[in-house]
């Protein structure tokens, strides 16, 4: 009677075997490959401490998984129904079995909850006396870095001494954000009118630069958010930290009082908006500092998002920029003063990026793009192009801003000028 309601299984034998094979193949894929944003990596005491975490949740898991699925299994084989067999009896309660079932789990949840909030309560600690104190703040959409104990401000890269705990402040100048170095240890968020902190401490060189990334849908650039950490040797960051201090290396040259007027007026008309300048040879520029090679970041921690179609420079210009020039337009022009620093070229405003030695970095518009001449130009150019919704205007004489729909009206930037200005801020380093 009861075989009249035999259950079918829902797929046939090859089909069966077939998804059996696609989702061993799924699970042994998974396991192999490079990730290396993985957040199993170990580089800090952070994540090895969760990771310990992981790994025992895992592996009791899987214990209980095995149990759990071998007692169905051998049931379902025993017990499954024969053709001319009774209904089994029906029965109901096993005081024992009861007692069995409530204990083992809640010994499981014990196992696992001890270790649990002996982690969440060393991770909540202050951190340990003598760490480096890291300031991030968190903007739409960029990161500000600053070392209050070494007189450095900087942006969209973190510069870690290996082997050193280091201490972040974690504060927003706008909406929720969240700071996360996947590799190194996270997340945490950054709220509104409170400060939060994480510390950790990098103590391995296997790696070196690392991404970081905002994990708190922040608006219409969030995903366009990023930075990049270095974890470098105690004696590198302090030849970065010494150099990230001084101002600007870039100084603007004295008026060249010795040249012929008509070098002036040439150079005037080349610069069609900008005031008559007078035109001094371009001040050798050394760097006393360390910075992270950009030969030495690996593919993943590279910038590679794409320009914008129909967003164009004329890069033969790229050759002519005189930062003399540009250092002018920089000061002159209210648009830069307006939201940046550049500390000893009068530039004081903490709206945007610090550029003080923008020249010494890898990336730029929050880890988008590399710091090139091309991409350092088509940003000024129409910067609001190459990342969507920001504060930064669109400069580009004749460009449509994104946001406005339209053709900014005020007197801006030609390519030779820009060409000019990109020349002086690659000048620092
Ligand atoms: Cu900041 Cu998402």
């Amino acid at each position: 009677m009861l075989s009249q309601f035999r259950p079918r299984w829902p797929l046939s034998r090859g089909a069966g075997a077939a998804a059996l094979t696609v989702a061993t193949l799924g699970f042994l894929a998974a396991c192999s490959g490079d990730y290396p944003n993985s957040v199993f990596h170990a580089r800090t005491d952070f994540n090895r401490d969760t990771d310990a975490l992981f790994q025992l949740i895992i592996k009791l898991g899987v214990v209980v998984f095995i149990l759990v699925f071998a007692l169905l299994i051998v049931t379902m084989v025993k017990y499954r129904s024969r053709p001319g067999q009774r209904e089994p009896e029906h029965v109901h309660g096993n005081t024992t079995l009861e007692i069995l079932w409530t204990i083992i789990p809640a010994l499981v949840l014990l196992w696992i909850a001890v270790p649990t909030v002996k982690t969440i309560f060393k991770t909540q600690a202050p951190a340990p006396a003598g760490s480096l104190l890291v300031q991030v703040t968190g903007h739409q959409w960029w990161w500000e870095f600053k070392y209050p104990e070494l007189g450095i401000t900087t942006a969209n890269e973190l510069y870690l001494p290996k082997g050193r705990t280091v201490n972040f402040e974690l504060k927003t100048s706008d909406v929720i954000h969240s700071f996360w170095i996947p590799a190194l240890g996270g997340k945490r968020d950054l709220v509104t009118n409170h400060t939060n902190h994480i510390w950790f401490t990098p103590d391995s060189l296997t790696e070196k630069a690392f991404n970081g990334v905002c994990v708190e849908y922040c608006g219409a650039s969030h995903a366009n958010m990023r930075f990049r950490a270095f974890v470098v040797e105690a004696a590198d960051f302090d030849s970065w930290a010494a150099h990230q201090k001084t101002t600007a290396a870039y100084t603007l040259p004295k008026p060249d009082t010795t040249k012929p007027a008509a070098t002036t007026k040439t150079a005037a008309a080349k610069t069609t908006a900008a005031p008559a300048l007078p035109v001094a040879p371009a001040a050798a520029v050394t760097q006393t500092g360390y910075s992270f090679p950009t030969a030495d970041m690996p593919k993943h921690t590279m910038a590679f998002s794409p320009v914008p179609d129909g967003l164009t420079f004329d890069e033969g210009l790229l050759a002519n920029g005189d930062p003399a020039r540009g250092a002018q337009l920089v000061a002159g022009a209210g648009a830069c003063a307006g939201c940046h620093t550049i500390a000893g070229a009068g530039l004081a405003s903490p709206i945007g990026p610090n550029l003080t030695h923008i020249g010494s970095r890898n990336t730029i518009g929050a880890g988008l793009f590399p710091n090139d001449a091309k991409h350092l130009a088509l940003w000024i150019k129409n910067a609001r192009l190459m990342k969507p919704g920001i504060m930064m205007y669109t400069l580009g004489k004749d460009q449509i801003d994104p946001q406005t729909k339209k053709v900014t009206a005020t007197p801006l930037l030609t390519d030779a000028q820009i060409a000019d200005i990109v020349a002086y801020l690659r000048a620092l380093k």
